[in-house]
């Protein structure tokens, strides 16, 4: 089947390893399921794995690929959850010692087809295209999770959002906007605050500027060149809800006096469960509010997706079609 595949690791070059080409068609196991592909999404996770991140060698070649939306085996439109967590896990799935995500263990979905657990499968509303759907299981996932559960986010609270350009970025800003939440975001780029104030942030700022107001919870997924940020940005209290570290996970000041003496909370996110997944898909389903498609390219032209993407040249999600 045709496939775009992880072939070797360039920490450098992460391209250099990747291929668009053919693998053999999926065995499909016992209580999994086979989805034909019909749209899947990029995230940075892929661009991690070409350079090594959370791949082995002997794992090679790897079809990449996370999200993806799709046909199930009897014609039904399906989102495919990418949190693989191991047969005998019962409860949040993201807390499974064992999970693994599309593409890490198991195949991924930049492919005609992809194979999954039974289980792994969120019926996909009518409202949502394939390509719009698509762009949910992991940085819409994941954003919704920081905001709404770990986060603790509801109707009136105040969120900055760092780093307006990325795929969780500006997940979080259209759904703390639809969720009624006063949104503040910030970007290096003036093109970028200027579509984040497009998309649902009430305020935008510079990278680093200081803010009107303090806010009940930051979305971190920048990493160091934010962070010191995101704690001086929040009220007494608040909370720092972070799931990624773009630009490095080494801090040069952790800020450690100011989180205890203003009694912060410093909370991990890392993507979300099956039944978030459905609740977010129920969430567009109602309030109208959709994923922010950067591009749309053939999965015959991951390459060009793959390239903006470690360029940082992107606002919002890079989705496949097939
Ligand atoms: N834990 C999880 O489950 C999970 C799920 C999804 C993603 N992630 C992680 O979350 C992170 C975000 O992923 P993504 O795909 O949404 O977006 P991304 O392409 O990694 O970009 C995020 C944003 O980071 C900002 N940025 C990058 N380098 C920066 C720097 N040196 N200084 C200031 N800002 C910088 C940019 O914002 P501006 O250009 O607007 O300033 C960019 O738009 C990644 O590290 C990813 O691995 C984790």
């Amino acid at each position: 089947m045709f496939a775009v595949y992880a072939q070797s690791f360039s920490s450098d070059n992460p391209l250099d390893g990747l291929v668009v080409g053919e693998r053999p068609d999926p065995e499909v196991p016992a209580g999994w399921t086979r989805v034909q592909v019909k749209a899947a999404s990029l995230n940075h996770h892929d661009v991690w794995s070409l350079r090594g991140v959370g791949l082995r060698e002997e794992q090679l070649p790897m079809i990449l690929g996370c999200d993806a939306a799709g046909l199930d085996e009897d014609g039904n439109e399906v989102v495919v959850h990418a949190v693989i967590s191991d047969p005998a896990w019962t409860g949040d799935e993201t807390l499974d010692p064992r999970r693994s995500l599309l593409s890490e263990r198991h195949q991924g979905t930049f492919a005609d087809t992809v194979v999954v657990p039974r289980a792994n499968v969120v019926p996909k509303p009518a409202s949502l295209s394939f390509e719009e759907a698509a762009c949910l299981p992991t940085a819409w996932l994941t954003a919704y999770r920081m905001l709404f559960t770990r986060g603790g986010l509801k109707a009136g609270d105040s969120v900055l959002v760092q780093g307006a350009g990325g795929g969780v970025a500006t997940a979080c800003i259209i759904l703390a906007r639809a969720a009624g939440l006063r949104v503040l975001a910030t970007s290096r780029d003036e093109a970028k605050r200027a579509r984040a104030l497009e998309i649902g942030a009430h305020e935008v700022f510079e990278s680093g500027a200081r803010l009107p107001i303090k806010v009940d919870a930051v979305m971190e997924t920048v990493g160091r060149a934010t962070w010191s940020h995101s704690i001086r940005a929040l009220r007494p209290g608040g909370a720092i809800v972070i799931s990624g570290t773009t630009s490095g996970p080494k801090l040069d000041d952790a800020e450690l006096t100011r989180i205890f003496v203003l009694q912060l909370s410093v909370v991990g996110s890392t993507m979300g469960t099956r039944a978030e997944l459905a609740s977010l898909v129920q969430l567009l389903d109602a309030t109208g509010a959709r994923p922010l498609v950067d591009r749309t390219l053939p999965m015959t032209e991951a390459r060009e997706g793959f390239a903006a993407m470690a360029a940082g040249d992107v606002f919002g999600k890079i989705v496949f079609t097939r």
